[in-house]
């Protein structure tokens, strides 16, 4: 979740009401300035209102629309295959050694910069530390502003030659708008997937029974993968602010809410038993992916992903157990038995 410059007191949780106010961005607004500790620009089109917002949207669907990313399920399936066989013959840290090169290359794929892959995996999960322990955005700017530069002055087949020269509203995008939508495309599908894949691997290694019966019926797996999303919510909450901060209007310290997509998914009024996961749940509105006009615009690309992840590892036939639980962060109170954070996973093989 992006981080906001003051701390947030407000909050909107339960299914109903966090849907409600997802539709609200009059009410809740997205124009805010996150990471403010770290960059100084808008993600987009994360962080602008409707109608502005459209715009950027329209422009950027075509990329991930799910056909667009069926078409590179052979080349993901090798990828995973790969990795996963060679993981399994003498792996053991699953976060580092699994999920995120698999991630990144994945991306390499869909972004068609295969030549950047062994750089995104050298910045770790999240961008911010990609230098250090301490938030710092130097590492992904460097990276935004070379490729820019080199788009510019000699486009090549791939998504950033693309974006930077995109028109919005008629006019091509700035350098910083450059940075606000490959930045988010970047950082945007790379800890929440990676965080569902560490997540899968951790479940299956502690219920050997829900492996052996999704390998016994493999048409379980689209609903299983809806319910890892649930289970697992890779973003937990975002924020909205009740003014928007590029209005000329005073910015009241308390006006930031967050909106917790979580509470959504454990809402015992919708989701029966909540607390436990069940590969076999049908009806599955989950709130993971958000919703309403931001609703994530990479959700055919973490699901392919997952399905295709999932997959491989039923295909293959290996048995693991997580060998200790001690890096992994679960929450507190009634959703303790849910992970929060995955630092690092190793198998017991
Ligand atoms: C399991 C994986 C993922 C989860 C749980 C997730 C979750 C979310 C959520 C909850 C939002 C809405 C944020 C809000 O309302 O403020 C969002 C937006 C977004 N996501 Fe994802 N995401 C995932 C994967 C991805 C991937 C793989 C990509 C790109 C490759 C991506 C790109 C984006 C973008 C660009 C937005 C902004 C959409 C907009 O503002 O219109 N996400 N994501």
């Amino acid at each position: 979740m992006a981080v906001v410059k003051v701390p947030i007191t407000k909050g909107i949780s339960g299914h109903k009401a966090v849907r409600e106010a997802l539709r609200d961005t009059s009410t809740y607004s997205s124009d805010l300035q996150g990471d403010a500790d770290v960059r100084d620009y808008r993600q987009l089109p994360l962080e602008v209102d409707p109608p502005r917002h459209h715009l950027y949207r329209t422009a950027l669907s075509p990329y991930f629309v799910k056909p667009a990313i069926e078409r590179h399920i052979p080349e993901l399936e090798n990828i995973a295959h790969v990795l996963v066989t060679n993981f399994f013959a003498s792996g053991v840290e699953v976060v580092t050694e699994l999920a995120l090169p698999l991630v990144m290359k994945n991306l390499g794929v869909l972004y068609r910069r295969p030549q950047d892959v062994a750089e995104w995996i050298s910045w770790g999960p999240d961008v911010w530390t990609a230098g250090g322990p301490t938030r710092n955005g130097d590492v992904l700017h460097g990276y935004l502003d070379r490729i820019y530069e080199e788009a510019i002055s000699n486009p090549e087949e791939d998504i950033w030659s693309e974006i930077a020269v995109l028109e919005i509203d008629g006019k091509v995008i700035s350098q910083s708008e450059f940075r606000g939508i490959a930045g988010v495309l970047l950082a945007g599908g790379r800890d929440t997937v990676v965080k569902l894949l560490t997540g899968m691997i951790w479940y299956l290694g502690e219920n050997p029974k829900d492996l052996a019966m999704l390998r016994e019926e493999p048409e379980l797996i689209n609903d299983a993968i809806q319910e890892f999303l649930r289970f697992l919510t890779p973003l937990p909450a975002m924020a909205r602010t009740t003014t928007p901060e590029s209005s000329n209007q005073d910015l009241p310290i308390d006006r930031y809410v967050s909106i917790s997509f979580i509470s959504g998914n454990f809402d015992e009024t919708v989701f029966e038993n909540p607390y436990a996961m069940n590969l076999r749940r049908e009806k599955n509105p989950h709130l993971s992916f958000g919703f309403g006009p931001h609703t994530c615009l990479g959700n055919h690309v973490a699901e392919i992903e997952a399905k295709v992840f999932l997959r491989t590892l039923l295909s293959l036939d290996f048995d693991w157990k997580i060998s200790d639980q001690s890096k992994i962060r679960f929450y507190t109170g009634d959703i303790s038995s849910v992970p929060d954070q995955f630092a690092e996973v190793f198998l017991l093989k």
